[in-house]
């Protein structure tokens, strides 16, 4: 089979190889690749900034966002049949509490492995073998945006932590601000304003690009930061119960704190692999938190729940703003030209490459 592999911390190692195909065991299932999503991870990968080849190996199949239709079950998979679509699991357990419960997104120790970013191969290939337990099933009416149920899985876990965190008190958001108009961002405001919550998108793209028209498609308000700055929000929208952070720009992360309305709640999702600094006015960051009862979290990668959720949601966007996930895969690229998917254009939401 053809693959992408790279060479973890060497900048532009990637490169097309052949492979034997890999072999289902009786309790497998082989997996045949119709599509996988570039994301801005894959990207720090490609950049050399992350990632980690399995034990023993010096390169690593690049890709997470998989997308494809079971190919062969092994005689001990009754869950999974010959035809079904299905999208895989990232991340895979090491031995501690959380990881042993079901929780991989929850690792305590951080010797799990993630498939297509750390230890595990990913899915940038003609074909992979998985364990049932690690397959969402997807229904053939979604065939057409499956590729964007692993980005969604991670806000649907972003998502169920803000409710689950904010039983702490009585709470009813009624606005919510996304800062960034990636995928993440946009499926992260449509999680929002699905759930009833007036939401503003927040960038630095210009107002005439696909994303913005997508997000005003699903109801959500978009603001440009050049002519709408982050710190005045709270006077121009009032009380913000709760913003996603989404960019992937750590001082955003901080500018998003001083925003933040009295008991409020902040979604850190940027996986910042680089190392800058900034000067922050602490004493009056700290007051405002303290003051304001306000909640700030990171979250990671997506549980099996999040994931269920993710199909799940993907019906009700399809129903709710028909063609707007559609419109979110903005170029479908031949997995020979990697190259090409990974470069950023002006007028790309998500590029994913057809295998
Ligand atoms: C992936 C997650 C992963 C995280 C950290 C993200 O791009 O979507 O599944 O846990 O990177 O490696």
């Amino acid at each position: 089979m053809r693959a992408l592999t790279v060479t973890p911390k060497v900048p532009n190692s990637a490169k097309l190889v052949h492979l034997p195909d890999p072999k289902p065991g009786a309790d497998d299932v082989l997996v045949r690749v119709l599509q996988v999503g570039v994301c801005g991870t894959d990207k720090e990968i490609l950049a050399g900034l992350y990632g980690e080849a399995p034990p023993g190996e010096g390169s690593l199949i690049l890709g997470h966002e998989s997308f494809g239709q079971v190919q062969q079950v092994g005689r001990n998979v009754a869950s999974l049949r010959v035809g079904d679509y299905v999208v895989a699991t990232v991340r895979r357990p090491d031995d501690c509490l959380n990881c042993q419960r079901g929780e991989t997104d929850m690792c305590l120790k951080g010797n799990y492995t993630e498939r297509g970013i750390k230890g595990q191969h990913g899915y940038m290939a003609n074909y992979y073998c998985e364990k049932p337990e690690y397959l969402i099933k997807v229904p053939e009416k979604l065939r057409h945006v499956g590729v964007l149920a692993e980005p969604l899985s991670i806000v649907e876990k972003a998502a169920f932590h803000i409710f689950q965190i904010q039983k702490r008190l009585q709470w009813e958001p009624r606005r919510g601000l996304v800062l960034g108009a990636g995928p993440i961002g946009i499926l992260a405001a449509a999680v929002l304003v699905s759930r009833g919550l007036e939401t503003f998108a927040a960038a630095t793209t210009p107002k005439d690009r696909p994303r913005v028209q997508v997000l005003k498609r699903m109801g959500i308000a978009y603001l440009n930061v050049h002519e709408d700055p982050i710190a005045d929000m709270p006077a121009r929208l009032g009380n913000i119960d709760v913003i996603v952070e989404a960019t992937g720009s750590s001082s955003v992360a901080f500018e998003a704190m001083s925003i933040l309305g009295v008991n409020g709640v902040l979604c850190l999702t940027g996986v910042s692999a680089g190392n800058k600094e900034i000067n922050i006015p602490t004493d009056c960051l700290n007051l405002g938190i303290v003051l304001g009862n306000k909640t700030i979290f990171g979250t990671v990668n997506a549980n099996k729940r999040d994931w269920q959720r993710a199909i799940q949601d993907m019906a009700l966007f399809e129903t709710l703003w028909p063609g707007a996930l559609s419109d979110m895969i903005t170029r479908r690229v031949p997995l020979e030209d990697f190259a090409e998917a990974v470069e950023r254009k002006p007028y790309d939401i998500k590029a994913v490459l057809e295998i």
